[in-house]
């Protein structure tokens, strides 16, 4: 080989012999700056300044990685800062320290959970974590799962396998049903599905945003006078929009009284299962046929993390697997490729791994309990002579003026974002019964009482 070859090499990938010097600097360099950017934040709001920021694209000859860098900094200058404690408006925490290093341990070994010749041994961290979670969640010895990219692909998966086993996947009138609360992914599974929109059926929810049992059953009576069949209905744990929890015991009796798969979406509230937080309403999950949990939502596992567990792993076998006849498998363990919708996959489980080992049990009930009593803290100092508020009970709080119209409702919001923009807190401005409220999400751990009495003061001003 040339010389010439070898260099070229060894700035492409990393070298298989030599002391890989210029990737070691290189992740230092990189290291550095996003530790700069974390410790700077305070300087700057949640949202970056420069709107008109524009990338350059690739060259013919490529560029130096001095160039890069200085592009790497406006790039993540001009990013969205989750570690700012102002940072309120979604479900999108600041990323836990552990979790970081997991995807550069991912990026790193760049192996694939499609199969387990691509990954030996994270195909058996992953089977054994998500067996781990489904035994703390109160599933029985059958029980597994699968990670997907985000809750709406779990969603998915979950909805896929429900209609196989209810054996309706090419019923073209089969229906499934949410509450009227329940998140938009819903929407899009059914159009991936061929569904028609009216294939999604809603059900009221009552005022505190739970799924109302009585509307439940009526709706259950009509598909059947109708002879549409049901292949699921969909629980949630924690909305979007107030964290609210549907009855789940209710609705998995009316399950199993029709032999209906219960879906629960706990993108949200899922992962406060796993831990000894008493929560009104957080029971019975156990009785469920699937459940989707986001650790990327609130525990800070970084983008993206999230499962679907299963009653039955031989659920997903069945729906998803067609064979892999370019892979040589192992008797003992399935390609996890073979067990939902995604083929190719990286090795997501190393963040939720090393930042719930690090964490433990503990960990995460402080982080997940703080969260709660942000909440509490700011909706009891919230004026609610001022304000109508909505929310459940985890850390998801909405709230608008009292007695506001539907036109007011758009402008207030709009311009009191904006407000509280300048101001260096963030909250996003959800749409629920075509009225905007300003909602608040307290799963920042960075944020402190007087963070938030500072947020008071001004809410209760405006
Ligand atoms: C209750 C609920 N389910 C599902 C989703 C979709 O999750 P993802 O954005 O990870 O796809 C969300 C997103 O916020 C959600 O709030």
């Amino acid at each position: 080989m040339t010389k010439e070859l070898i260099n070229k090499k060894e700035i492409y990938f990393p070298s298989y012999s030599g002391s890989n010097d210029n990737l070691n600097s290189l992740l230092n360099k990189t290291s550095q700056i996003i530790c700069n950017w974390f410790s700077n934040s305070e300087k700057y709001g949640p949202l970056p300044i420069d709107e008109e920021f524009k990338f350059l694209m690739p060259s013919e000859n490529g560029n130096s990685t001095e160039d890069l860098f200085s592009e790497i900094e406006d790039l993540i200058s001009n990013s969205f800062n989750p570690v700012h404690p102002g940072s309120l408006a979604h479900l999108d925490p600041p990323p836990l320290i552990l979790s970081i290093l997991g995807d550069l341990i991912a990026a790193g070994l760049n192996n694939n959970l499609l199969a387990y010749e691509l990954s030996p041994s994270l195909t058996n961290l992953e089977e054994s974590l998500f067996k781990w979670f489904s035994k703390k969640i109160g599933f029985g010895d059958y029980s597994g799962g699968i990670a997907a990219s985000g809750g709406t692909l779990s969603n998915l998966n979950a909805l896929i396998a429900a209609r196989d086993h209810a054996g309706l996947s090419s019923d073209p009138d089969a229906v499934f049903l949410i509450s009227d609360e329940a998140h938009t992914s819903f929407l899009k599974c059914a159009k991936i599905m061929g569904l028609h929109e009216n294939n999604l059926i809603k059900v009221r929810t009552d005022n505190e945003g739970c799924m109302d049992l009585i509307c439940l059953k009526n709706k259950i009576s009509e598909c059947s006078k109708k002879n549409k069949k049901i292949f699921s209905i969909v629980a949630t744990l924690g909305t979007t929009i107030r964290g609210a929890i549907d009855p789940i015991k209710g609705i998995s009796e009316i399950c199993k009284n029709n032999n209906i798969w219960l879906h629960i979406d706990g993108s949200i509230g899922g992962i406060y299962s796993i831990t000894n937080i008493q929560i009104n309403g957080l029971n019975n999950i156990n009785y469920a046929d699937s459940i989707t949990i986001n650790p990327q939502k609130i525990l800070g596992i970084t983008k993206t993390s999230s499962l679907l567990l299963v009653s039955n792993i031989e659920t997903l076998k069945k729906t998803f697997s067609t064979g892999l006849p370019y892979i040589s498998s192992n008797n003992n363990f399935l390609d996890r490729g073979e067990l939902g919708i995604q083929g190719s996959r990286p090795a997501e489980v190393i963040k939720l791994w090393l930042g719930l080992r690090f964490l433990g049990i503990k960990g995460i009930e402080d982080i997940l309990k703080s969260s709660i009593d942000r909440k509490v803290f700011f909706e009891k100092n919230l004026s609610s002579e001022k304000y109508e508020i909505y929310t459940g009970p985890l850390h998801i709080i909405s709230f608008l003026p009292k007695g506001i119209s539907i036109k007011d409702s758009n402008s207030w919001t709009k311009l009191n974002r904006i407000k509280l923009l300048k101001n260096n807190f963030m909250l996003s401005r959800p749409e629920f019964n075509g009225k905007y409220f300003l909602r608040a999400v307290m799963g920042n751990y960075n944020t402190s009482e007087s963070h938030i009495r500072d947020l008071i003061k001004i809410l209760n001003s405006i």
